[in-house]
C-alpha cells in the first residue's frame, strides 16, 4: 500500500515509521522545511525511544520518505492520513481544527483515484463529517471515503503501542475503505490484534472516552492517595488491592502529582466542551479536569510543608521535569506548576532531567539546570522527585545524602520504599503512604 502522512508531529512520525516498517511505502509530508531537512538527515524532532533507528532503517530500505511537497505523495496514495495537531483553542478549550480542515482542502485538490482519507489526529465527534463535506465541495466528482482511525500511543512507548496494540479502531461504513484499512494493518492481525469496525462518529468518541476514562482512573487514585495520607493507609496497597479485581484492572492506578502531557488535559477538556454543546454533560470528567488542575497547584504546598512550612531563601533540588519518563515533552507537565510556585515562595531551584531540560529552559525561568541528578541536589535543602525516570530509581543514595544540606526527600512518584529511606536516615515524604 502507498500511504501519505500529513503532519510529522509525534503521531504522524511514529505511525509513518511503523507503517513503513510493516512494508508499506510511506511519504511523510510537513510544511516545516527545517523539520523535513532534519528528518532527512536522521535528526528526530522529538525524543522517543527506538524512533531514530526505526526511521533510519526504513529510509535506507526506501520505504519511508520525507517531503514538504504534498503533491506526489497524495496523488499516488491509497490512504492519506491526517495527523496534524489539534491544540486546545485559546479562550474556549474546544479542539482547534484549522490544521485538520486545511489538510482536507489540500487532499481534495491533489487526490487521484479512490483515496481513503483517514483522520488519525484526535478530533471531536462529527469532524469526519466536516472533512467529508470539505472534500466533497472541492471535488464533487471525487472518489474517496473519510475514515476515523484514532491512535492510542503513549509517548515513550509509542512504537510498541503501535506494533502490539490492544486493539485497532476503524470508523467507517464504506466497504472499500474497510478493505484498505485491513490491508494496512494486516501484519497486526497475524498476532490476532482485535480490529473494531464502527461508525465514524462512534470511533471518534471512543478516542475521547478512552483518554477520559484513564484520566478518571488516575484522578480517582490521586484522591484516594490524599485520603490515605489522612487515615494512615497506603495507596500503593490500595491500588494493588483493587487492581487485582479484573473488572478494575491494575494499570493506571499510580498516584502522582496529577496527569499532564499533550493528550489527557487537552482531550478531557475537549470532551467536556462537546458534551456541554450537546447538552449532555459528562460531569465526572468536568470534575476530573478541575481536580487535576488543582492537584498540580497543590503539590508545591506539599513540598513546602515537608520543608517545615517556609522555603524562603532555601534551595531545592528537583529531579525530573518532563510530564512523565521517557519523553522530552513538557506540555502541561506538573513541574510547570510546581517550580514557579516554589520560586514564588522564595526558594531557588536547581533541576535535572535526562531529556527535557532544553524544552524546559524555554518555559521556566531562574532555574539552574544541572548535568546530573547529583549536581541538582548539591547543597540543596531538599530533593524533590517530580518525574519517575528509571535512572532516579537507582541513584547512589549515600552520595545524595552527602550532597544534600538536609535529609529531606519529597517523592511525588513513589519510586522508593518508605522504610528503606527511613533506614538510610532520610526524612522521606511520598504520595499517599505513611512517611
Ligand atoms: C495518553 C494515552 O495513554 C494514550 O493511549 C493516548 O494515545 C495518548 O494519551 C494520546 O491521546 O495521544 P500519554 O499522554 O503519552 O498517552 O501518556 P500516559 O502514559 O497516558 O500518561 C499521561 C499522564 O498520566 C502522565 O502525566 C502520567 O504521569 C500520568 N499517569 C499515568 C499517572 O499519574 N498515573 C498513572 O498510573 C498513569
Amino acid at each position: 500500500m502507498r500511504v501519505a502522512m500529513i503532519g510529522t508531529g509525534y503521531v504522524g512520525l511514529v505511525s509513518g515509521a511503523c507503517f513503513a516498517d510493516f512494508g508499506h511505502v510511506v511519504t511523510c509530508v510537513d510544511k516545516d522545511a527545517t523539520k523535513i531537512e532534519k528528518l532527512k538527515a536522521g535528526i528526530m524532532p522529538i525524543y522517543e525511544p527506538g524512533l531514530d533507528s526505526l526511521v533510519a532503517k526504513n529510509v535506507e530500505e526506501e520505504r519511508l520518505f520525507f517531503t514538504t511537497d504534498a503533491k506526489d505523495a497524495i496523488k499516488d496514495a491509497d490512504a492519506v492520513f491526517i495527523a496534524v495537531g489539534t491544540p486546545s483553542r485559546r479562550g474556549d478549550g474546544h479542539a482547534d481544527l484549522s490544521y485538520v480542515y486545511a489538510a482536507a482542502e489540500e487532499i481534495a485538490q491533489l487526490m487521484d483515484g479512490f483515496t481513503v482519507v483517514v483522520t488519525k489526529s484526535t478530533v471531536p465527534v462529527g469532524t469526519g463529517d466536516e472533512v467529508e463535506e470539505i472534500i466533497r465541495k472541492a471535488r464533487p466528482d471525487g472518489d474517496f471515503a473519510v475514515v476515523s482511525n484514532p491512535e492510542f500511543l503513549r509517548e515513550g512507548a509509542a512504537i510498541k503501542d503501535f506494533k502490539i496494540p490492544d486493539r485497532v479502531v476503524v470508523g467507517t461504513e464504506d466497504e472499500r475503505a474497510r478493505n484498505v484499512m485491513k490491508e494496512l494493518y494486516r501484519p497486526l492481525f497475524l498476532n490476532e490484534t482485535p480490529i473494531l469496525f464502527t461508525a465514524r462518529r462512534t470511533s471518534e468518541l471512543i478516542k475521547y472516552a478512552a483518554n477520559a476514562f484513564l484520566a478518571v482512573k488516575i484522578t480517582f487514585i490521586n484522591e484516594m492517595a490524599d485520603l490515605c495520607e489522612k487515615v494512615g493507609a497506603n495507596v500503593q496497597e490500595v491500588s494493588r488491592g483493587i487492581g487485582l479485581d479484573g473488572r478494575i484492572g491494575k494499570k493506571f492506578l499510580n498516584a502522582g502529582p496529577g496527569y499532564g502531557g499533550s493528550c489527557f488535559p487537552k482531550d478531557t477538556l475537549a470532551l467536556t466542551k462537546t458534551a456541554n454543546d450537546y447538552n449532555s454533560p459528562v460531569r465526572i470528567v468536568d470534575t476530573v479536569v478541575e481536580v487535576n488542575a488543582a492537584r498540580k497547584k497543590a503539590m508545591a504546598g506539599k513540598i513546602i510543608d515537608a520543608m517545615g512550612g517556609d522555603v524562603a531563601g532555601k534551595k531545592i533540588g528537583v529531579l525530573g521535569l518532563a510530564f512523565k519518563q521517557n519523553t522530552d515533552d513538557m506540555r502541561d507537565a506538573p513541574s510547570l506548576d510546581i517550580i514557579p510556585a516554589l520560586q514564588a515562595a522564595g526558594a531557588t531551584v536547581q533541576a535535572y532531567d535526562p531529556e527535557a531540560m532544553d524544552e524546559a529552559s524555554h518555559l521556566l525561568s531562574d532555574v539552574t539546570f544541572t548535568k546530573s541528578a547529583y549536581e541538582a541536589v548539591q547543597d540543596a535543602d531538599a530533593m524533590v522527585i517530580i518525574t519517575e525516570w528509571d535512572q532516579f530509581r537507582a541513584l547512589d543514595l549515600d552520595r545524595i545524602k552527602g550532597a544534600l544540606n538536609s535529609n529531606i526527600v519529597v517523592d511525588l512518584r513513589n519510586i522508593y520504599a518508605a522504610d528503606d529511606m527511613a533506614a538510610r536516615g532520610f526524612h522521606y515524604f511520598s504520595i499517599g503512604r505513611p512517611s
